[in-house]
């Protein structure tokens, strides 16, 4: 692994780049919310990936340690998750990221319509960010998990067990797991239609 070097300075670019979408982002959510009087995020949260945890994917992929590898194959360098209430703000708050000047989305991978076999549900997008570094313009990728409060619940105790077990996880929990997240769609599906009726079916 020879990147440390040059990490550091990369990461700067990824600081920026994450600066620039969240001020985009909630921007996007200040109007939604003054037009509409409803707020359809509960709460956002962001990160920068840890370098231990960018050498490690770079391992996972067989790739070698360098920045051009980091910079090409690594999406998620920026994190930005948005919890939403309901299913159906998932898909307004896509469609409202669609429309930022300037953010760019070049992957979307609807894991709701199709959830992983683990039973993992949320909606992915990978966005390319401008940034002005050192007086020079670039741009920076970063992945967009878009996802329900339950939906958050099940995949926060998912991440726990994947972290405990690495890639051993017992079957019967795997099961179990599978199973709950059926229900949380359940829950999701049934939460959206008793809004409804509460809102008149608007
Ligand atoms: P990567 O190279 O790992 O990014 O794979 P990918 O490009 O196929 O990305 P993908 O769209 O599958 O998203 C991977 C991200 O989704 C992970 O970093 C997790 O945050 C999340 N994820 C995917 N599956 C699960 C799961 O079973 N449990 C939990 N908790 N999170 C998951
Ligand atoms: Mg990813």
């Amino acid at each position: 692994m020879n990147i440390n070097n040059d990490i550091d300075e990369v990461l700067c670019k990824y600081l920026l780049g994450k600066n620039v979408l969240e001020t985009k982002i909630q921007k996007m959510i200040d109007a939604f919310v003054k037009e509409h009087n409803y707020n359809p995020v509960e709460h956002i949260k962001s990160r920068i990936k840890s370098k231990e945890s960018i050498k490690n994917k770079l391992i996972s992929k067989n790739l070698d340690g360098t920045i051009d590898n980091v910079v090409n194959n690594i999406k998620d360098i920026i994190g930005i998750r948005l919890v939403c209430s309901f299913l159906t703000d998932i898909y307004d708050i896509v469609s409202l990221i669609s429309m930022i000047p300037d953010i760019n989305i070049i992957e979307k991978k609807d894991y709701i319509s199709n959830p992983k076999s683990s039973g993992y549900t949320s909606y992915h997008l990978i966005v390319l960010v401008p940034i002005v570094y050192n007086g020079k313009k670039d741009f920076v990728k970063a992945e967009i998990q878009i996802r329900t409060v339950a939906q958050d619940f099940w995949a926060s105790l998912s991440h726990k067990i994947q972290y405990k077990y690495e890639d051993n996880i017992p079957n019967n929990i795997k099961e179990e797991m599978y199973e709950y997240s059926l229900i949380v769609n359940q829950l999701d599906r049934k939460m959206v239609n008793l809004n409804k009726i509460v809102n008149g079916n608007k």
